[in-house]
């Protein structure tokens, strides 16, 4: 009855851990969730009133299938202004969050056995993507020492003539890097098209993120409200896409999911044009909190190599206690009662590492930190 794709789908580690520390919790222990990719703050308010209030106005039916222009014209205008960039609304779907945007833009491109190249380690879902639209991830191994960036270089020798893309993430997750400008421009330079997942832009903590907008017109970028703006259950994102890519992006939505939501479009607006002093309470927290787990983490025995400046994780090396980090997540959360992710769900080269959240309070971090440690000096002793 299963279709072939649909069987072969992986599985979230991720969530296999959330869904066993959730089992836990039921049996009444207390579990303090590193594992989870979601901000831990509020929508900021001003979104939440756009949103009532939108309701309260009666936009809570279908919108245009690209999504409504104000909201459309408010991202042109933020990319205008914080990378100087021109995006025509033409150019830009509305989606129910980033994910639905990234299956929509793979099954528009992708020709069976069309290549997509992407580091290793990535974002968990990107290769199920890619496969599950018919096309064949490439990775491409990046590390620590190197603060887990794309090699110019190395991904070159992998271009050939079924390649399609090449995928960025910048900052990443799970390893929290920023790719730096003259990689990007290098890697645009490469010939294929790029795809780039702007997700995490605006969770910087040193440097500045950069959109492949910047260095080229022949890519396509993915983004949302999930992080940045703490909107993880609104489920807005959107795609910037070549002139051409536009219409078959558009007769698919309409077919497919009619329109993204009225009123989240119009909180949408608002998040873009009036959350900025929001965006950066909480990025300054973030910080923070990025600033006390490393030192932690790296105390306990765990590897930091690369300081992580972006997104809110810290990929750990953790090989001085595992090979297997899916055994080691779900013992950590056995008995340390902390949930970690395990680094092998995001590819072969993230096996031995361990994914940390710090989108947790400072206080939940301390305590996680004591839990680990008490359970590595027994477990060691
Ligand atoms: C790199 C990356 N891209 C996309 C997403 C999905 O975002 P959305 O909530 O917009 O679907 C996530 C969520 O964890 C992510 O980490």
């Amino acid at each position: 009855m299963i279709a072939k794709r649909a069987q072969e789908i992986a599985p979230f580690l991720a969530m296999e851990v959330l869904e066993r520390a959730v089992e836990l919790e039921a049996k009444g222990d207390h579990i303090i969730h590193l594992e989870l990719g979601e901000p831990d703050f509020p929508t900021p308010a001003c979104i939440q009133e756009a949103a009532a209030r939108a309701v309260m106005e009666g936009k809570t039916g279908y919108t245009h299938s690209l999504g409504i222009l104000p909201l459309r014209e408010a991202i042109a205008e933020h990319y205008h202004r914080k990378y100087g960039v021109q995006v025509s609304p033409e150019r830009i779907l509305v989606t129910a969050g980033t994910s639905p945007a990234m299956w929509m833009v793979f099954s528009a491109i992708l020709e069976p056995g069309d290549q997509v190249i992407l580091s290793n380690p990535h974002y968990a879902c990107y290769p199920n993507f890619i496969r599950f639209c018919g096309g064949e991830p490439v990775t491409v191994a990046v590390h620590e020492d190197d603060g887990f960036q794309f090699r110019p270089e190395a991904v070159k020798g992998r271009v050939g003539p079924r390649t399609k893309a090449i995928f960025i993430n910048s900052p990443a997750n799970p390893t929290g890097t920023l790719l730096l400008a003259e990689r990007m421009a290098a890697l645009a330079g490469l010939g294929p098209l790029v795809v780039s997942d702007e997700i995490y832009h605006g969770l910087v903590y040193e440097g500045r993120e950069h959109s492949i907008l910047e260095f080229t017109d022949r890519a396509i970028v993915f983004n949302g409200f999930s992080k940045a703006y703490a909107m993880t259950g609104w489920r807005l994102g959107y795609a910037i896409v070549p002139p051409e890519l536009i219409r078959p992006l558009q007769k698919m939505h309409q077919n497919f999911f009619i329109s993204a939501n009225a009123f989240v479009q119009a909180a949408g607006i608002v998040a873009l044009r009036a959350a900025q002093p929001d965006v950066e309470r909480m990025r300054a927290t973030y910080d923070e909190r990025r600033r006390f787990i490393i030192p932690g983490l790296r105390r306990l025995g765990f590897g930091v190599a690369t300081e992580p400046t972006g997104a809110f994780y810290v990929l750990a090396n953790a090989k001085r206690f595992t090979t297997d980090s899916y055994a080691f997540a779900f013992e950590i959360l056995e008995r340390a009662k902390v949930g970690v992710t395990p680094g092998v769900d995001f590819g072969s080269n993230g096996e031995g590492y361990l994914r940390f959240s710090y989108a947790n309070s400072k206080d939940n971090i301390a305590e996680a930190l004591r839990r680990l440690e008490a359970f590595l000096t027994h477990r060691s002793g």
